[in-house]
């Protein structure tokens, strides 16, 4: 079975050497990799241009949040690597269109939104000063990812269809969180199954140990893609 390059798969691994033989084992299974901030230093980069240079696809899971200029010049930075697909940033208005600036009509490298961290609860945001429950805060970014210009926003199972209400058809909408039926949930507290993942209108899904944990991660990932491939004719049939 081909992979799906709807499925990314989350490296969450220490070190290059064992993110590589993860990437190795799920071999042509998957197509798309996310990388995030442990491995980014740990070489991290060099990593991304290999599976580049292999055909894969990669999301640079960096959730860049600074000033206009520093985030403009960081997304230029990553986009001319060449070994970004996908690549995330705070979802505030200056911090999205500064990516967007940066990244200077490069349109193979997507920008998304990352609305509200899902660590933090309504008590947490008005601790921090929000007079905005999550759920009102989360919408109010999505639109601003639009405003902004962004392609769009990591949603939690939760939030996508929310996300793909306000965003429409094209509006990119990443999903983490995702666990096949009956499987260890680990510490995600709000965790969706694959098909309905997409059902609710996720473009992409993050899955990570339920595929990088298994006793056979290539099985594990096939499975998943099975799953997601009698998701979308359930969709077309109306199953
Ligand atoms: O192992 P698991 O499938 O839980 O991994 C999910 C990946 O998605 C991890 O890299 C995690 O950091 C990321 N993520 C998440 N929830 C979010 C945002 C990102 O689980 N809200």
């Amino acid at each position: 079975m081909p992979a799906d390059p709807r499925l990314i798969v989350a490296l969450d691994t220490p070190t290059r050497k064992e993110a590589e033989r993860l990437a190795a084992s799920l071999d042509e299974a998957v197509s798309f990799y996310k990388i995030g901030l442990q491995l980014f230093a740990s070489d991290g980069m060099a990593l991304a241009r290999d599976l580049k240079a292999q055909g894969k696809q990669l999301f640079l899971d960096w959730k860049l949040h600074d000033i206009g200029a520093t985030v403009e010049k960081a997304t230029a930075a990553v986009v001319a690597s060449g070994a970004c697909d996908l690549l995330t940033v705070h979802a505030e208005p200056q911090v999205m269109a500064a990516a967007v600036r940066g990244r200077a009509g490069e349109r193979s490298a997507r920008i998304l939104g990352v609305t509200v961290l899902t660590s933090l609860d309504d008590d947490a945001l008005s601790a921090l000063g929000y007079g905005l429950s999550v759920r009102d805060l989360v919408e109010r970014r999505i639109r601003q990812a639009l405003d902004a210009g962004v392609d769009g926003v990591v949603a939690s199972p939760f939030e996508a269809a929310l996300a793909r209400k306000i965003g429409g058809p094209d509006f990119l909408v990443v999903t983490p969180g995702v666990r096949p039926a009956g499987a260890s949930m680990d510490d995600q507290a709000r965790a969706s199954t694959p098909a309905d993942a997409l059902r609710s209108g996720a473009s992409h899904l993050v899955c990570g140990r339920p595929i990088t944990a298994a006793r056979d991660p290539h099985a594990a990932a096939v499975a998943i893609t099975t799953e997601m491939a009698q998701a979308l004719k359930s969709k077309t049939t109306g199953a």
